[in-house]
């Protein structure tokens, strides 16, 4: 991953900056609004052409050539409508500039700030820069085009320290959400299960600890469900134990990924027309996992987080588990896999029972778990389902404040005996109801102790196939810089 760029903040005329690009944020239907007409005379533009193109919808971009700067051009870009504005646009609006500039300047400086910016407005101005700056290009043999390593933020007034600390949380939490959109990127022959978890002990900080768990051990310890999943892969599965101790931890959370590195459905083989190479990404839970233990004790989270990442390969190997087999998860639940597609509970199943055993405060699951969870709500939003009350009013306040779109579905009693099986203590789909999102997470609710718990079902926002203002193409990190609001007790 190239390295993300520098984040600064200045009071200094614009005219006296020295950098490659000027962005210039500019309102819907008035290019001369607030900031706008004053931050392009300061670098000797006087009289900006009116451009029927151009309206100014968030995250539109035009280009103005500058004369006789020295920084020779200014990138205009829209941030939708003044008597609209939300830190989403801003967030929205940067990403789209700072994407468009990225690769061809060193340094930018924008003007953002002449519209006078709160902390918190700020701060998602830092999380659209970094989150723009981002993109995948590990594996580009050429020349990588990207240049881009300071972006100053032009503000009217001295706010301080609260400026500082505003890019400095807006840029870690991009920054952890670029950690697992890298990984959801990532070629699957890359990253199997053993990889991943390589992959946890090389980025995570020396104050996460990781445990892995191989096949031996993962026998020894009844995780039959990982173990049942991997059978038909060549390659071996893992488990994952995070652990962030902060000395006097407020709390106790523990975060459970879906971890499967390729999802080819097993035996229950995925159809052909099914865009297959995107579940490459359905590990997207475990990266979400991942991103946000990158970030835990550079923001100081003063709460204790465990992490079991779930890790396997869904192949129809000769070995693979069948249809109707019937396997024994973590604590001895007996489960009769009707379809080996519904691979993902059974992983999670192991490491939902795995952390209920230390009872912690919170249990939140992350998976890319459904493809019912986006024909009901759409690929844009996290699906939310919960045991909790409090705790789901908590994470859709966070999931609102980071512009992560999360909806609440239902956990219907009332479907729950679709999940009984004659001769197993569940099966693993659950038909009957067509209601495939909540089916599964009835079903992930058994493993939880009765704990205070919470489903993400991302299998909708974890990947998009084009760019999108602040979100990159392919795996976006989804549900990261939700999870580190709810643990930080400065966002509550
Ligand atoms: N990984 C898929 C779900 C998925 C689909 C994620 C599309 C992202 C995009 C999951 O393992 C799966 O196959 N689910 C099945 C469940 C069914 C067999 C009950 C599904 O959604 O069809
Ligand atoms: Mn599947
Ligand atoms: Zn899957």
């Amino acid at each position: 991953m190239p390295p993300l760029p520098s984040l600064h903040v200045t009071t200094d005329a614009i005219s006296a900056l020295d950098v490659d690009a000027l962005i210039v944020p500019v309102f819907r239907g008035a290019i001369e609004g607030p900031g706008t007409e004053q931050a392009l005379r300061a670098v000797g533009i006087a009289d900006v052409p009116r451009d029927a193109d151009f309206r100014g919808k968030v995250g539109e971009v035009r280009h103005l050539a500058a004369p006789g700067q020295a920084w020779g051009r200014i990138t205009l870009v829209g941030l939708g409508r003044l008597d609209e504005l939300s830190d989403e646009q801003v967030r929205r609006a940067m990403g789209s500039a700072i994407r468009d500039v990225a690769t061809s300047a060193r340094t930018v400086a924008t003007t953002l700030a002449l519209t006078n910016p709160s902390a918190s407005t700020l701060r998602a101005a830092a999380e659209g820069t970094i989150l723009g700056a981002y993109r995948y290009d590990d594996l580009l043999g050429k020349a990588r085009p990207h240049v881009l390593t300071d972006v100053t933020f032009v503000i009217a007034s001295s706010t301080g320290a609260s400026a500082d600390d505003a890019l400095t949380r807006g840029r870690a939490h991009a920054k952890a959400q670029c950690v697992a959109a890298r990984l959801v990127t990532q070629p699957p022959n890359l990253m199997g299960p053993e990889e991943v978890a390589d992959a946890a002990s090389e980025l995570l900080p020396d104050d996460v600890d990781v445990d892995v768990w191989d096949e031996a051990r993962l026998e020894q310890e009844g995780c039959g469900g990982l173990l049942a999943v991997a059978r038909g892969s060549a390659r071996p599965p893992r488990l994952v134990r995070l652990r962030y101790r902060p000395t006097d931890p407020v709390a106790r959370v523990s975060l459970v990924g879906k971890g499967i590195t390729f999802d080819t459905g097993g035996i229950s083989l995925k159809r052909p027309s099914a865009i297959m190479e995107h579940m490459k990404g359905d590990m997207g839970g475990a990266a979400v996992v991942m991103g946000v233990f990158s970030a835990l004790s550079e923001l100081r989270i003063p709460v204790e987080v465990h992490g079991e990442l779930c890790l396997a390969e869904n192949m129809p190997g000769a070995d693979a588990q069948r249809p109707s087999d019937v396997i024994t998860i973590r604590g001895g639940t007996t489960v009769e896999v009707m379809n080996t597609d519904a691979e993902g509970r059974l992983v999670l199943a192991d490491g939902l029972a795995l952390a209920a055993e230390s009872a912690p405060d919170a249990i939140v699951d992350v998976a890319t778990l459904t493809g019912a969870v986006a024909r009901a709500i759409g690929k844009r939003a996290i699906g939310i389902f919960a045991n909790d009350d409090d705790l789901l009013r908590r994470l859709l306040a966070s999931a609102e404040d980071a512009g992560e779109a999360m909806w609440h579905l239902p956990l219907w009693e009332d479907l729950r005996d679709n999940l009984d099986s004659d001769v197993a203590d569940l099966e693993n789909l659950g038909r009957g109801d067509e209601a495939g999102a909540t089916m599964a997470g009835l079903f992930l609710r058994e493993f939880v102790d009765g704990l205070p718990w919470a489903h993400l079902d991302i299998a909708g926002p974890f990947w998009q196939d084009a760019d999108r203002y602040h979100l990159p193409r392919h795996g976006t990190g989804v549900g990261v810089r939700t999870l580190l609001r709810w643990l930080d007790p400065r966002d509550g």
